[in-house]
């Protein structure tokens, strides 16, 4: 029998995958968009439904980055709506840990596991950008070294305000004092069905991966490869043990897309179509801006990779992390570009993350399947490229196979995020 694998539907937002030129793309703002992707996870039996965030509009040269999805909703008060047109699927919202504080949070998320009958789920990220903090009231306050240092805090804090009401409806009085919030007080929110909602984790520092391993029930990962994927899982798993957890107790869920066809050959074909849509020769330029971090809107997307060397510490993209050394990353291109003849665009997407399983459904079944059994992860956050109907290929093709063989369920078995993801109740702390 396979592992259990777990899947999750990530709501295509703030990203440069997105294919928006599509016919079949609508609003990432309009409720139909996000009930239409719900329901089609639902349908699929998925596990949770997930939302992720972005506090500020991305800039580039100076500009609103409008080849990217500009605006977007408040997550939370998306879930809500989204509980009262759904029955089994758990809700996930990325919520900052930097820009909140934690009673108001900690009741936020209360009341959407209420609403929903204990389906709700945090994923708690950090942020120290000074261009978001600007935003907020004490912008770019926070030092890059404390982030996780308040994200812990805050969690543990918003445990303490979950476990303030006893499991028999009783309230008590709070009373927190940490280096990052001292509070008091009562809680307003009973406990809820899942007593704590579930708390996810992205980010990949040894500092987040200690954060996850000692409270986190869920990790959202960039780590989609299999060899990437079986490294990362033993380096966190190994660090569950120091918190006196099993396990189970933490699953590894890395971000990842998927592409079929009738036949492996046809998916192929398909997946090099979905690169072009996504590296048009704007966006080709953009990418290559970003590296080498300055304005490259003289150079032809369809010609050589430009002549000049990358400027470093470069502010060209803002509200975007820069991975790694750009003068690397430019040598990298140039050896790329050079080997096999590219030009700058066919350079970019060459280079830059194509799909991640991509075949007949059954292929793909089968890939996904062996990552679970070969504990590169405990399931995925499947990221369409299109809004909103980008996972039906999947549901209606994949997860058929997956319940066939047994990898997945065919039922939901139970009614919380909890019980879908099998993870051990919360002992309440009274
Ligand atoms: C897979 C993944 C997804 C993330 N999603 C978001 C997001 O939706 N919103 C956000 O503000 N930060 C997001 N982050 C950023 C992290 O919260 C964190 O700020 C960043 O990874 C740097 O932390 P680190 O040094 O521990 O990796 C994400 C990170 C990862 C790895």
């Amino acid at each position: 029998m396979p592992r259990p694998m777990h899947l999750a539907a990530h709501f295509p937002g703030v990203n440069n995958t997105t294919v928006w030129a599509d016919p079949r793309s609508r609003s990432q703002i309009d409720f139909s968009s996000f009930e239409l992707l719900a329901r089609t996870a639902e349908r699929g039996k998925f596990d949770f439904f997930f939302l992720a965030e972005g506090l500020r509009l991305r800039e580039h040269n100076g500009r609103v980055h409008d080849l990217d999805v500009v605006g977007r909703p408040e997550s939370l008060t998306v879930l809500n709506a989204l509980a009262a047109v759904t029955d089994r699927l758990g809700l996930a919202a990325t919520v900052n840990a930097t820009f909140n504080e934690p009673y108001e949070l900690a009741r936020r998320l209360a009341t959407l596991d209420h609403l929903s009958a204990g389906r709700a789920a945090w994923n708690v990220v950090t942020s120290s950008d000074a261009f978001t903090g600007e935003n907020f009231r004490r912008g770019g306050y926070l030092d890059r070294a404390d982030r996780y240092t308040r994200a812990a805090e805050f969690v543990a804090t918003a445990r303490e305000l979950w476990d303030s009401w006893t499991p028999d409806g009783t309230s008590r009085p709070f009373a927190h004092d940490g280096t990052q919030f001292t509070i008091s007080g009562e809680f307003t929110v009973p406990r809820s069905p899942q007593g704590h909602p579930v708390v996810i984790q992205a980010g990949d520092s040894d500092e987040g991966r200690e954060f996850a391993a000692s409270a986190a029930d869920v990790i959202f990962t960039r780590h989609g490869t299999l060899e990437a994927g079986r490294v990362f899982y033993a380096d966190v798993k190994a660090r569950l043990a120091a918190y006196g957890r099993e396990p189970g107790d933490l699953k590894i869920m890395p971000g990842v897309t998927v592409v079929t066809g009738d036949t492996d050959a046809e998916a192929q074909e398909r997946a090099a179509g979905i690169r072009r849509q996504q590296v048009s020769p704007q966006n080709a330029i953009l990418t290559a801006e970003q590296i080498w971090g300055t304005d490259l809107s003289a150079y032809d997307p369809d010609g050589p990779l430009p002549d000049i060397d990358p400027v470093p510490d470069s502010e060209i993209t803002q509200g975007r992390v820069r991975h790694g050394d750009p003068f690397a990353t430019v040598a990298r291109w140039r050896a790329v570009s050079e080997a096999k003849g590219l030009s700058l665009r066919q350079t970019v997407i060459e280079t830059t993350t194509r799909q991640s399983f991509i075949g007949s459904p059954r292929t793909v079944a089968a890939e996904l399947t062996s990552f679970v059994d070969e504990r590169a992860a405990d399931g995925f956050i499947l990221v369409p490229h299109l809004t909103p109907s980008g996972l039906d290929d999947f549901v209606d093709r994949v997860v058929p196979l997956l319940q066939e063989s047994g990898a997945f369920r065919s039922e939901y078995t139970g009614s919380t995020l909890r019980s879908h993801l099998g993870l051990p109740e919360p002992v309440w702390k009274g």
